[in-house]
Order: structure tokens, then sequence, then C-alpha cells
């Protein structure tokens, strides 16, 4: 009996943390342990074009050729963290990498994820950034099997407000709309990605048969994201930062590790002090919309213990 890979789109926004699971995505797609079908970016982290770019430098960095890039047109108005992942997203760390080589027709991510999910009704959405291009696609009525997505604070502080997290916070609107018409979603909300801390033994680990300039890429990128962590006092003073957007990854393909409930889930987006805030309801009443996963709780060794075994089999 065959067995059928996950196959899915991945949206996103490269930054530091989403270099990282684009890599370890990338990674598993190159040992067809999961089906990657398209790499759908926009702005977010920092603006479209060098998250476009970014997507493109993952791709480039494993070698794997045979999966589409998008790039978006949507200028969303919200601040980018671009204060927090440097000018090119990556914190500077990519003059450790070739020049990227730009497609000389650049596709739309709007335009991929409707042709793909068209093609692949068993398509699934990873998506670690705002809910911007999934809104659009929900709007046209054309559903993914499921979308997995990193984001919101359920029973934890933001860290953009003090109730809003930032995949969340930047276009409410859109994860409001995502919230209420996807059928199926599961959501890693900071809950669970503030358990998953990634120190320099995870670093040295992965880095130990590494050598040249990826090497010094992925370290320069690790010490700068500590650094980052740090400033933003998400680590307590110690030396370490946390891995949001690759528990995504995990969730496809290691939901063993994850521990959850299914919640409703609306997102505020009229008042100033709670903007973007994921607003849930633990009453004991009927709920009205029952197809939100909320993941509450990672066993975070074992989630390490994965990543790093499955980098040092694709690197
Ligand atoms: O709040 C964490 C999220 O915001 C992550 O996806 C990170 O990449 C940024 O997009
Ligand atoms: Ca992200």
């Amino acid at each position: 009996m065959n067995i059928k890979i996950p196959h899915v789109i991945i949206d996103c926004d490269p930054g530091a943390d989403d270099f990282f699971a684009l890599l370890w995505a990338l990674g598993l797609h190159k040992k067809k342990t999961i089906r990657i079908l398209a790499i759908t970016t926009t702005g977010g982290n920092v603006g479209a074009e060098i998250t476009y770019q970014n997507a493109l430098r993952a791709c480039e960095f494993l070698g794997v050729i045979d999966v589409p890039v998008g790039k978006s047109d949507i200028i969303v108005k919200s601040p980018d963290a671009s204060h927090i992942h440097g000018a090119d997203g990556l914190w500077n760390a990519s003059k450790y990498l070739p020049k990227v080589k730009i497609p000389k027709i650049s596709l739309s991510s709007d335009a991929l994820l409707e042709t793909v999910i068209k093609k692949h009704p068993e398509t699934q959405i990873l998506t670690f950034w705002p809910l911007t291009n999934i809104a659009r696609l929900l709007k046209k009525d054309i559903h993914p099997t499921r979308i997995i997505m990193m984001g919101g604070a359920v029973r934890v502080p933001g860290n953009v407000t003090p109730v809003a997290e930032f995949n969340i916070a930047y276009d409410p609107e859109s994860a409001d709309a995502v919230f209420t018409n996807a059928n199926h979603t599961v959501l890693l909300p900071l809950d669970v990605t503030s358990q998953l801390i990634f120190t320099r033994h995870e670093m040295n680990t992965i880095l130990s048969d590494l050598k040249g300039k990826k090497a010094k890429f992925l370290e320069a990128l690790t010490l700068h994201t500590f650094k980052t962590n740090m400033a933003f006092r998400e680590t307590a003073g110690m030396e370490w930062f946390l891995v949001h957007d690759a528990s995504v990854i995990a969730m496809l393909i290691y939901p063993h590790l994850f521990r959850g409930q299914f919640l409703p889930v609306r997102v505020e987006t009229k008042w100033e002090l709670t903007r973007g805030q994921t607003v849930t309801d633990l009453r004991n009443v009927a709920q009205p919309n029952t197809h939100t996963f909320v993941v509450t709780d990672v066993d975070r060794d074992r989630f390490m213990e994965s990543m790093v075994q499955d980098f040092l089999n694709f690197l």
C-alpha cells in the first residue's frame, strides 16, 4: 500500500525563524517525506521583494529546483519587523550565500495558491506569517484540506502588544476571516511556540558536520537571532531563540509531540488596545465554529531531537 505523503504549500515571510522552518521543510521534500507543491511569500517580517528572494535563497541553499516560488503584490499597511530581522531579513547573514538567482518571470503567490489547490485538492497549507494570502483564497471559495498556522496568543501575552502576536496583529481582518471561514485549521500560538527553545547546543549539533559558507551562514543567522530574542526579552536573559515557525513543520509530520483542544477562535479587529487579539471561548456552551484545533503543549526535547536529526540528515 503506497502511503500518500503530505502535499503542501508553504506560505511564509522569511525572516530568520521562517528560514529555519523553510529549510526543514525543503530538506524533508528532498528526502521525499513531504512534497512541497509551491512556496508563496508576501511582505511581513520584511518587504515582499526580500521575503521572495529569501525563499529562493532557501531553495538554492539545499539545491531544490522543483518547487515554484510565488511573490505577492499585496501591500498590507502594517509596520514590518525589519528592525528584528535586519534589512535582508536574515540579519545580513546572506553575505555568506551566493547572489540569489531571480527567475525572469516571477510567479504570483495568489495565482500559485489558486492553481495548485484546484489541481491538488489534497493540499495542506503551512503558514507562518500573516494570513493575507489565505483570506484572499478563501474569499474565492477555494479551500485547502487543512491549514496549519503559527500565530496568536490564547492564554499567554502577545509579543507585539500586550494581547496580540505579530502574524495576527499584522493583518487581523484576514486572520478573523480565516478562523471564520476555513474548514479545518490547526493553530500553533505563542502558548506552545514559547516552549520551543533553541540553544547553542542544538546549533552546535546541527553545525557539527557542516563546513564552509553554509556553516558560516547558519551560524551568523543563529547568533543574531539569539541576540534579537534576548533584546526582546523573550529568553529570561539566556542565549536562545524561539523556533516559532518550525512548530508548523513538526505538527505536520510529528503530531504526536503536541497536545491541544478544539476551540472557537475569532480575532479582535476594532479596538485600539485589543486589535489583533485571538479570542477563544472556554465556556461550556454550544460553539458555532469548532474547526480550529488550538495546540497548547509540546514535548520540547523530542521536538528538538526530531528537528536536529532531520537537519543532520539533509544538510
Ligand atoms: O510572532 C512570531 C511570528 O512572527 C513568527 O512567524 C515570526 O517569523 C514572525 O513572523
Ligand atoms: Ca514568520
